[in-house]
């Protein structure tokens, strides 16, 4: 979040007083800035156009799959990571260009094979075994569709475990070693177009060595195959690129135009050598929709044990990041932003849980309930990543922009909790 701004007592986002937002659409809300979201895109846009380099961004939806956002993104030329039916739809429907998709996964239902040869969009396949299974739906369906080979490039990036997915051990790809053979079979099968290869190390990256070194096996790849006469159209380096989130890893976290200068050098020089020109194609989720979003919640009530606890209307079952993968979010006391922060507190969730912790020892100002709790950089794995838990229905999602405020999914109510449930005849 870059935007917000002390002005008087209360927070100020995408133009709008962030008080007089919850008290029109409650809480909690998710609330994201489409001026931000727009800025964010474009500086990948920017960083990556180069006179000898086509990059195309495909937007990871499985960050944040609402349509508002993937349509806003759809406007500035996004393409789009899909990594289920779920989301091809979301993509197809926010009218992102089946030609601009990538179906990635590592364990697609032979439906969900159906569905993206059906729709014509680009399959990353991820085993030998899917290459046959893709292959013999494409000669059933008399279609051809275009694969990349998901690599494992086996490197490993200083994050959490939980989000690191190019390790040698990770569930995803076909091992370095067999990646040729892999290229080399789907080059003999009928009815398949082998035109790129495919990685993503992983996720919340700061340090960008690992994409020099994950570029460097991924050319190399591309000169092996090349000298063994496969060209490829296009090369997708993943997404990963990581976002400060305390106000000293913001001063630090690397951007795309730094990310750039990690991975066209070594892209460009084997382009250049082997005087070929694929497509690079880049996925990121977080870096375009984290900064974007806050979540708004309320406090119901404070209790001094043996910590100073401020109870949230908010927990993992809205934002499970804290409690899944220890992360850090900056939390803000929306109404009292000129307020001293002046209490050691931990912000604590509704959830029936222990591991409900969204923000644990902050220095906060002196809490209330009633107060607003403002969770900044919640836009990536947010709202995507909630759940019904505790028979908490979901929240809305409201966009602003440049002062105006629009519904972009209404809040669901106890009877979505019950919507496609059956009680059996027996038990009436
Ligand atoms: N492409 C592929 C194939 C991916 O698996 C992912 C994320 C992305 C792109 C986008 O990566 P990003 O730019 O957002 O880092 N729920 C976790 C993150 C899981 C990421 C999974 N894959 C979290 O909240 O940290």
């Amino acid at each position: 979040m870059s935007e917000g701004k002390v002005e008087k007592e209360h927070l100020v986002f995408g133009g709008v007083d962030v008080v007089d937002l919850a008290e029109r659409y409650g809480t909690p809300v998710y609330v994201t800035d489409e001026n931000e979201l727009r800025t964010n895109f474009r500086s990948y846009k920017s960083a990556f156009e180069t006179a000898n380099t086509d990059t195309d961004i495909y937007y990871a939806v499985k960050a944040n799959g609402n349509l508002a956002l993937l349509r806003i993104l759809a406007s500035e030329g996004a393409g789009a990571d899909v990594f289920s039916g779920g989301e091809l739809h979301l993509a197809k429907s926010a009218g992102i260009p089946v030609d601009k998709i990538l179906f990635n996964g590592n364990s697609k239902s032979e439906e969900e094979l159906r569905e993206a040869v059906e729709s014509n969009v680009k399959v990353s396949v991820d085993s030998l075994d899917e290459l046959q299974t893709l292959s013999a739906i494409a000669v059933e369906m008399r279609k051809e569709p275009e694969i990349a080979i998901r690599v494992n490039p086996d490197v490993s990036p200083a994050v959490h475990q939980k989000i690191a997915t190019g390790l040698r051990e990770s569930k995803f790809g076909i091992p370095f070693y067999e990646t040729v053979a892999a290229c080399e079979e789907a080059k003999r099968l009928s009815n398949i177009l082998l035109t790129g290869i495919h990685c993503h190390i992983g996720s919340q990256i700061l340090d960008l060595r690992v994409f020099r070194e994950a570029t460097g096996k991924m050319m190399n790849l591309v000169e092996e195959l090349y000298e063994k006469g496969i060209e490829l159209e296009f090369v997708d380096l993943g997404g990963g690129l990581g976002i400060g989130h305390s106000k000293e890893e913001k001063e630090i976290a690397p951007t795309p135009k730094d990310l750039a200068e990690v991975i066209l050098p070594t892209f460009e020089a084997k382009m250049q050598s082997l005087g070929i020109n694929p497509k690079l194609i880049l996925e990121p989720g977080r870096s375009i929709v984290g900064p974007a979003s806050i979540l708004v919640s309320k406090v119901n009530t404070v209790k001094q044990a043996y910590k100073n606890f401020v109870a949230i209307d908010a927990g993992f079952n809205l934002f499970i990041r804290p409690a899944m993968y220890d992360a850090y979010h900056e939390v803000v006391v929306a109404n009292k932003l000129k307020d001293q922060d002046s209490v050691l507190c931990t912000a604590v969730g509704p959830v029936c849980e222990s591991g409900d912790i969204i923000a644990k020892d902050r220095m906060l100002p002196v809490v209330k309930r009633g107060d607003l709790v403002a969770i900044l950089d919640a836009g990536a794995y947010g709202f995507s990543m909630s759940s019904q838990y505790n028979g908490r229905p979901r929240c809305a999602e409201v966009l602003v922009c440049d002062g105006k405020v629009d519904l972009i999914r209404r809040k669901e109510s106890v009877e979505d909790l019950i919507r496609n449930q059956e009680i059996p005849k027996r038990l009436k």
